[in-house]
């Protein structure tokens, strides 16, 4: 059961990098290509800090914003955390939640990530939110629970409406920053299983118009298959994400597709 429309989706986290002027730099180099933007949506995931300054270079072009993170109170004693309305305000439309690199690091678990995603919709933003397997649990045979586990975890309470209203990124751990990327029968294997997920759990419509969006060391050379694949409705990309030309070249790949 794949998704019912086709239309992709090519997002870009930038993760940290970019200071002010390095990030003003590459949104122009970004808009200048822009016009190969038609059928597919281009989301740009910058750093907190630029956030103000990559909206003012992409107003009024086809690109969105999005941020990394952000916290579920709207505002308070809350010392370095950024709130959905305060993202809203600077002009995001969608933000990553439980990317792999946060549940590593920072401490994210299904239930934060969950308090995120409430918040987020809460405020009108779009939550990507993220999910995947490390190599060891691959090579265990545990994808699948692991997915379940995460799956299950993160959408806890969420109405048909919620789950309506948010993206599914598909992230494996070790396709991460590797350069090892996933098949893409391996990795729209992990897309249907999620889309089952959402079936049992909330109703075939809401599945079958899920965006489920595949990250991990996408790059201009592996693009075509990955989104050829009938469950992969887009990526997540990262590395690439920094390089004007490559980001570009899988969104034209994205839009060759859909055309
Ligand atoms: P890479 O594309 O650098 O592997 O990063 C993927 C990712 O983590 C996107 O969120």
């Amino acid at each position: 059961m794949a998704k019912l429309d086709r239309s992709l989706l090519i997002a870009g986290n930038w993760k940290m990098n970019k200071t002010v002027n390095e990030a003003k730099e590459l949104a122009e180099e970004l808009v200048k290509g822009s016009n190969i933007i038609r059928a597919s949506t281009a989301v740009l995931c910058p750093p907190f800090t630029v956030l103000g300054a990559v909206a003012s270079v992409i107003e009024s072009t086809v690109y969105r914003l999005g941020a990394q993170n952000v916290f579920w109170e709207d505002s308070g004693a809350f010392t370095g955390e950024v709130s959905p309305p305060m993202l809203r305000a600077v002009g995001c439309q969608y933000v990553i939640v439980g990317h792999s690199e946060r549940r590593q690091y920072f401490g994210e678990t299904d239930a934060s990530v969950n308090r995120k995603i409430k918040a987020a919709l809460h405020s009108g933003l779009t939550p990507i939110v993220c999910v995947g397997e490390t190599l060891q649990e691959r090579e265990d045979g545990k994808t699948h629970d692991v997915i379940k586990k995460q799956i299950n975890g993160v959408l806890e309470g969420l109405t048909d409406e919620a789950v309506r209203s948010l993206i599914v990124a598909y992230e494996p751990v070790w396709a991460i920053g590797t350069g090892m990327t996933a098949e893409p029968e391996d990795a729209d294997e992990v897309h249907a299983y999620i889309r089952e997920l959402v079936n049992i759990a909330y109703s075939p419509d809401v599945s079958q118009n899920l965006t489920i969006l595949y990250g991990g060391s996408v790059n201009e050379s592996n693009a075509e298959t990955l989104l050829y694949m009938n469950n992969i409705d887009g990526a997540l990309i990262g590395g690439a994400s920094l390089k004007p030309e490559s980001f570009l070249q899988v969104i034209s790949t994205a839009e060759s597709i859909v055309a």
